[in-house]
């Protein structure tokens, strides 16, 4: 093949690769430039643009891309918020109004359209939750204590401390020590090593304890 051949297939299929590039935040979707969800716009072929959702409402792919799209195709909350009002799908339109579930409150369902406060019912990792959603109340989470963490939950609980050896938080218990029997600095990372060894009264007792079991056999 000659010079000139090689640059005019290279130029040829860069070109088909640029027929099928889409404008910036979007992607093919069953072969159409498709918005991304959390985006909108009348088309997302090259050199159209997709819109970003304002104020952290969100949109789908089945709904976010076409000729009659506008800013209602933003009508569900991003996760963390829940739906103030709907989207306005009439002039002048408007996205949905999302307001926040508060500070390590979260959202258990996604993408809703119908997200009331009502679905503010978790807390996020890192937190545990006070108080349960109730009426017009999102639910109520507190940060988990140092050397401590949680996974989401939608229940009333506590965080756990990163040591296993450690006495567990609750009511009572706000801080990770080590347990009873125990004593030295509790792991301060997610699967770090235990920092809690037996203490020696402890270790005495156990071996004062054995002995003695020991010598009431023999007697
Ligand atoms: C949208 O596209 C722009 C330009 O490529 C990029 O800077 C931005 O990060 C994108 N936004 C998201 C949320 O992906
Ligand atoms: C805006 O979008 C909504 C929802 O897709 C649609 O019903 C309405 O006709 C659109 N408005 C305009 C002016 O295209
Ligand atoms: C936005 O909504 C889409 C469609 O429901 C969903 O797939 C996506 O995860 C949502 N975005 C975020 C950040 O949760
Ligand atoms: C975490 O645990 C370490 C080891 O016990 C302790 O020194 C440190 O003070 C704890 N962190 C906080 C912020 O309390």
């Amino acid at each position: 093949m000659n010079k000139q051949l090689i640059v005019g297939l290279f130029l040829l299929a860069s070109m088909l690769v640029q027929a099928q590039t889409c404008t910036d935040n979007a992607t093919v979707i069953s072969g159409k430039c498709t918005c991304n969800a959390g985006f909108y716009g009348t088309s997302a072929d090259a050199g159209q643009q997709c819109y970003k959702c304002p104020s952290n409402s969100n949109s789908s792919t089945d709904s976010n891309t076409g000729i009659s799209v506008n800013v209602s195709a933003c009508n569900t909350c991003l996760p963390g918020y829940f739906l103030g009002g709907k989207a306005k799908t009439d002039a002048p339109q408007q996205a949905a109004t999302c307001s926040t579930c508060g500070t390590g409150a979260t959202t258990s369902t996604v993408g809703q359209v119908l997200q009331t406060v009502v679905n503010c019912n978790a807390c996020l990792p890192g937190y545990y939750m006070q108080t349960l959603q109730t009426g017009n109340n999102p639910a109520i989470c507190a940060q988990c204590p140092p050397n401590s963490t949680s996974t989401q939950t939608t229940s009333i609980g506590f965080c756990q401390c990163y040591d296993s050896l450690a006495a567990p938080l609750s009511a009572q218990v706000s801080t990770c020590k080590c347990k009873d029997g125990y004593s030295g600095n509790v792991a301060t990372q997610q699967g770090g090593a235990s920092g809690c060894k037996i203490s020696s009264n402890s270790l005495i007792l156990t071996v004062s304890a054995v002995l003695l079991a020991f010598l009431a056999i023999l007697i």
